[in-house]
């Protein structure tokens, strides 16, 4: 009997909140970004309630009007190793840059973390979308969108074909014959690529699911046609259900151009759950959150997916600005989608700012509400799961104590862990090693000759 489909989870586990407002909150711990406590406190809360990951989202270049979060925080790898130790199911997913970043030391890392976690690491491929990242990195420029996305496939590809450095049974460790690894099983790598050359082999070992679990969160076409070919699951700002349904099937439709099966890859809208155990308790909680955004942080936080514009010099109350060609160099998906909607509905700059930093009400209700909305997405062809970014310092554990057992109630998510590595909660296949799967071929194709007659 094959198991029903569920829902699959991930904590997006961001210190003092996305926002230039929420460590204000009276019950917030303002050092949340920088206190590993907090950071076990939420992890507990998503393994007990059998989330498939946490997730830790990062980026490389500051300045003074940065949100609170981003100007002292942790480095993910770092922070997610620790995590490793102090957990042990839940999936553990780093945001690493490929613009900024050589293939080796990513690989090396990552694996490091998949080894200590026992098969839990996950990467979120970016390719940073602040241009100044460039200043911190000895680089006389930010490499353009769309060089950035021919970065991305390449640093991707190399980093895959170093993990599958080692067959999986290549240490033998014989301390009788004295034999520690066989030879015929460690492969040197060899690329040499328009960005990249690397000779491998890469200094650790496949860990016990094979190869890290890979996602994304492309919105512009490069971005999409990246995640659709290499993602195992693929993060989306959802800005309403039509938008994700459409989405969803665009990026299906994609993976199945690239011979990949749409269940392959996971769809996974970033959603900002209010919960409340009555209206009152509902209205209450999503006013608290509306009153963290004030219309001066919702102007600065709008430049963030244009390369972090100013928008304090253009009148508040007058049409959004035309801003040309602005932003498709940074956040190109969602700064194009901004452009469009302002357009589209004539609003004004402060309509826009607010729109775009203040809860919205999807999500927003009783457990009962909230689940429902999400079977609803579920069940009609606009996510696969979720990525759970709390809004209030306690929403995660609201999320978790009220919504997550209604859940659990209708079968649409699990009771127990049923695997131990990222890629099992996954319901992922083990990644054969290519060469592995190369020699199990010539094989087969060998042995089928000799059995025709000549
Ligand atoms: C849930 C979610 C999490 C993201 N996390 C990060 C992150 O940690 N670091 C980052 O630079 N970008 C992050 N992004 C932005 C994407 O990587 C990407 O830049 C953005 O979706 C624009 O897509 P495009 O490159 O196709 O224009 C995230 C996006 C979403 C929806």
């Amino acid at each position: 009997m094959s198991t029903p489909r569920q829902l699959k989870f991930g904590a997006m586990v961001h210190g003092v909140g996305h926002g230039w407002g929420e460590w204000r909150h009276p019950d917030a711990q303002a050092d949340a970004s920088t206190h590993f406590g907090w950071y076990q406190g939420q992890a507990r809360l998503a393994e007990d309630a059998k989330f498939d990951f946490v997730f830790i989202a990062d980026s490389l270049h500051i300045h003074e009007k940065s949100s609170p979060h981003y100007l002292n925080r942790f480095e993910p790898l770092t922070l997610l190793s620790a995590l490793a130790a102090t957990t042990s199911k839940i999936g553990l997913v780093a945001t690493v840059t490929v613009s900024y970043t050589e293939p080796f030391q990513v690989a090396r890392q990552i694996s490091s973390l998949d080894h200590i976690s026992g098969g839990r690491a996950g990467w979120n491929i970016v390719t940073s979308w602040l241009s100044a990242t460039a200043e911190n990195f000895s680089k006389a420029e930010h490499p353009p969108h769309a060089v950035r996305y021919r970065i991305a496939r390449e640093h991707v590809s190399t980093v895959k074909g170093l993990w599958d450095s080692w067959e999986d049974d290549a240490f033998t460790r014989n301390k009788h014959t004295g034999e520690f690894f066989d030879r015929g099983k460690l492969h040197s790598l060899n690329h040499q690529g328009e960005f990249f050359q690397v000779k491998g082999p890469l200094n650790i070992a496949r860990s016990r699911q094979g190869q890290p679990v890979l996602f994304q969160a492309g919105t512009s076409e490069d971005g999409r046609n990246f995640a659709a070919e290499y993602s195992d699951a693929i993060f989306v700002h959802a800005e309403s259900f039509e938008e994700s349904k459409a989405y969803y099937a665009d990026l299906k439709r994609r993976a199945e151009g690239f011979a990949r099966k749409a269940d392959d890859l996971s769809i996974l809208p970033g959603i900002r759950p209010i919960v409340g155990r009555n209206p009152e308790e509902v209205e209450h909680r999503y006013q608290q959150a509306v009153a963290l955004v004030s219309i001066e942080d919702a102007i600065v936080a709008l430049g963030r997916p244009f390369n972090d514009h100013d928008f304090t010099r253009y009148p508040l109350d007058e049409p959004f600005p035309d801003l040309g060609d602005l932003g498709s160099n940074s956040q190109k998906g969602g700064s194009d989608r901004i452009k469009r909607q302002a357009r589209e509905h004539n609003l004004t700059l402060r309509q826009v700012a607010l729109d775009f930093s203040r809860p919205r009400r999807e999500f927003v209700g009783t457990p009962e509400q909230v689940a429902d909305q999400i079977q609803h997405w579920f069940e009609n062809g606009a996510a696969d799961g979720f990525i759970i970014n709390s809004l209030l310092p306690d929403g995660l554990r609201c999320f978790t104590e009220w919504v997550i057992p209604v859940l659990q109630n209708r079968d649409l998510h699990r009771r127990h862990y049923t695997g131990s590595t990222l890629r099992e909660h996954f319901g992922l296949a083990f990644p054969a090693n290519r060469y592995t799967a190369a020699r199990d071929e010539a094989q087969a194709t060998q042995a089928q000759k000799a059995q025709v007659p000549a």
